[in-house]
């Protein structure tokens, strides 16, 4: 059965969109039961970070110039159009691979990418209502398809957003990553609250499982992460959910990748440097899904 993880985080430049592509990015490339997980990132953020960030922004362009974008795909399906089809809005990202330089082969990897054009024209011409029609749709057409969706969100989400929520409404297990620093613990209780909002209005029988906190940015040496994880354990705690034990370390090399739009590929050491901790939490996130997990050397075998 598909499996639709969002990223979410209220307070922005948290590392949503990093966390989504590291872990999208990594899954692809392992096996689980000797097989290759079949993964599709699906870009909510009008930025459009993730999108370049995977395809690069030459791919990015042309999808525009060809009106193959997300809001092109759900303004269409708003004003009715019969023959819309979602996988005509997937796009595969080349195997450019410069050899010998990652531990993992690149496995493929399918994005649906966002854009800023159309956004605000989709949320003029729809309803809340829409956005969970929507949602459905796209639920049933990439239902089967796909081992993993991941939805990428922005933050500052509200009832206005009729695009991005059509996102979070996709979504069956949410993932809130996180730094420890006062700022970010303090965002917490109205990130928590929005996905109240969203539990509401997606109704009863249309509902999502919180699966926990990731850790980005994180050491766990340091003061500040034991100043501040005991708050953390605390809305855990209240919301029954877990912190991931694996964390995000700080990655000096990834922090323009996602502003200026530098294809995530390209930057070849985050596995030598940093494999083992996504490896890890890409295993715990995968077992928190319900998956049993052998754990060996560069495959994950259920
Ligand atoms: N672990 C990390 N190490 C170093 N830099 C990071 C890390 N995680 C994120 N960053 C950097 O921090 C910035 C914000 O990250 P990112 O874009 O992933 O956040 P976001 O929550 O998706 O932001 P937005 O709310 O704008 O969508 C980016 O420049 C990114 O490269
Ligand atoms: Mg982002």
């Amino acid at each position: 059965m598909t499996k639709f993880i969002g990223i979410y985080n209220n307070k922005g430049g948290v590392g949503k969109t990093t966390l989504s592509l590291f872990i999208s990015d990594f899954l692809s490339s392992i096996t689980i039961n000797q097989k290759k997980s079949r993964v599709l990132v699906i870009d909510f953020d009008p930025q459009a970070s993730c999108s370049n960030a995977i395809l690069g922004i030459n791919k990015i362009s042309n999808i525009r110039s060809k009106q193959r974008t997300l809001p092109h795909a759900l303004l269409e399906k708003i004003k009715g159009s019969k023959c819309i089809k979602l996988e005509d809005y997937i796009f595969t990202r080349e195997k450019k691979e410069k050899p010998g330089t990652r531990k993992v082969k690149l496995g493929n990897l399918d994005v649906i990418s966002s854009s800023s054009e159309l956004v605000t024209e989709f949320e003029e011409s729809s309803s809340l209502d829409d956005s969970l029609l929507i949602s459905k749709w796209m639920k049933d057409q990439l239902s089967g398809k796909y081992d993993f969706v991941f939805v990428d969100l922005p933050g500052n989400l509200s009832k206005r957003n009729g695009y991005s929520l059509v996102g979070a409404f996709l979504v069956d297990f949410f993932i809130i990553p996180t730094e420890l620093n006062r700022i970010n613990i303090n965002a917490i209780p109205l990130t928590l609250k929005i996905l109240d909002s969203i539990k509401e209005w997606r109704g009863e029988d249309n509902q999502f499982k919180l699966l926990g906190f990731v850790l980005n940015k994180a050491d766990k040496r340091t003061k500040q992460y034991r100043l501040h994880k005991d708050e953390l354990v605390q809305f855990a705690n209240i919301r029954g959910c877990k912190i991931f034990d694996s964390v995000l370390p700080p990655t000096p090399k990834l922090s323009n990748a996602t502003d200026d739009s530098i294809e995530f590929f390209t930057l070849s050491d985050r596995y030598d440097t940093y494999y083992k901790n996504v490896r890890s939490l890409v295993l715990e996130i995968v077992e928190s899904l319900g998956f049993s997990i052998k754990r060996k050397k560069n495959s994950a075998t259920v």
